[in-house]
């Protein structure tokens, strides 16, 4: 478990471009079963996320195009949601946020400019084909020395952990985790999700791992 710091991979992160305009999400959505996915992409991690606009670029940015991904309304709920049933993070990078989708107005594209719009769904785009139980096998981030110095800060979640590197592919494996801290002297590992504040305070028995976010 070594993987964890700013290191792009394809194999971690099984999505498809479908680099051609095909008449609308229902059909780019068929399309992605049809090549075996369970539907459009999930991007509901920075980390998939940036692997994501990566793949996209040159179509986002050359071509100028839009590209349907797996994130709709959905009305039982009354709340937008990622296809797998996950509530976007508050950090999502969509172009008006909150976004105001509703049961007419609502799906979601990636844009050229690499944010996500609500769209009607109904004209042709390329997609992002994915499956939606990945389990995330990495995480990106960085790691200092200390613990965070937050004004506010939200705890998801305290355990008993034997190593810094289990308590960073924990926070990885935590749709909403932005930090966790992990005490060597007590072996406990906390995830942190939305904080304010920055800068860490030198404290030998606690190590601090920092998500990539948004
Ligand atoms: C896409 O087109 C199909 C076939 O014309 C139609 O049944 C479907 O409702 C359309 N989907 C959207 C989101 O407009």
């Amino acid at each position: 478990m070594t993987a964890f710091f700013s290191f792009i991979s394809g194999i971690l992160f099984d999505i498809r471009l479908v680099d051609y305009l095909r008449r609308n999400r229902t059909i780019q959505e068929d399309h992605c079963q049809d090549l075996g996915y369970d539907g459009l992409a999930v991007l509901s991690t920075p980390e998939v996320w940036y692997y994501a606009m990566k793949l996209t670029e040159h179509v986002r940015v050359e071509r100028s195009k839009s590209l349907y991904i797996g994130m709709q309304y959905q009305p039982e709920a009354g709340a937008l949601l990622w296809d797998d049933d996950a509530r976007p993070r508050s950090d999502s990078p969509f172009r008006s946020n909150p976004p105001s989708a509703d049961a007419t107005f609502r799906y979601t594209r990636l844009t050229p400019a690499a944010d996500m719009r609500i769209d009607r769904g109904d004209n042709r785009k390329m997609a992002l084909c994915g499956n939606h139980k990945n389990t995330a096998s990495e995480s990106w981030g960085r790691t200092v020395q200390g613990e965070l110095v937050t004004s506010d800060r939200k705890v998801l979640d305290q355990r008993k952990l034997f190593s810094y590197p289990e308590c960073a592919l924990l926070c990885g494996m935590t749709l909403d985790c932005r930090a966790a801290e992990f005490n060597f002297d007590l072996l406990t590992c906390t995830l942190i999700g939305e904080y304010t504040g920055s800068g860490n305070m030198a404290n030998p028995d606690v190590t601090t791992y920092i998500r990539t976010t948004f």
